[in-house]
């Protein structure tokens, strides 16, 4: 599910390199959790959760600023949905994690997945002309 296309670039450097990172925790999350019976990775899967839950953040409040400082004009729709992507992924890694709740794990990364996609086919690429409109 997670992986990288040039369909996805938005054009702006440093988004797209944040964007490959992400694409990058997720698809490692990914690999891990389709190994099986994982319960000596239990550690690093919750580990790799929250890095991608960490970096989920980082991104967004970049993103944030970014539309913020150009004064975008749908900056607060766009919030709205990077605050449900950020719910969505803190309810995964608070749950106790044990062999039934892979499962659901690997099926909420899956929606994780095509939200992310299709947020920066449809949303993201709204705002690049507004930011690179904006460079100093
Ligand atoms: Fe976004």
């Amino acid at each position: 599910m997670f992986s990288w296309s040039e369909n996805y670039a938005t054009g702006i450097q440093e988004i797209d390199k944040q964007h490959r990172k992400l694409v990058s925790i997720g698809a490692k999350l990914e690999d891990m959790l389709g190994t099986g019976d994982s319960v000596d990775y239990y550690d690093y899967i919750l580990e790799t959760l929250d890095e991608l839950k960490d970096y989920t953040e980082y991104h967004f409040g970049y993103e944030e600023k970014k539309m913020e400082e150009c004064k975008y004009e749908n900056f607060e729709q766009h919030r709205m949905e990077h605050m449900y992507f950020v719910k969505r992924i803190n309810k995964l890694s608070m749950e106790d994690i044990d062999s039934h709740q892979l499962g659901v794990i690997t099926q909420t990364l899956n929606f994780l997945a095509k939200w992310l996609f299709s947020h920066i086919l449809n949303e993201d690429k709204k705002y690049v002309h507004c930011i690179l409109g904006n460079k100093e």
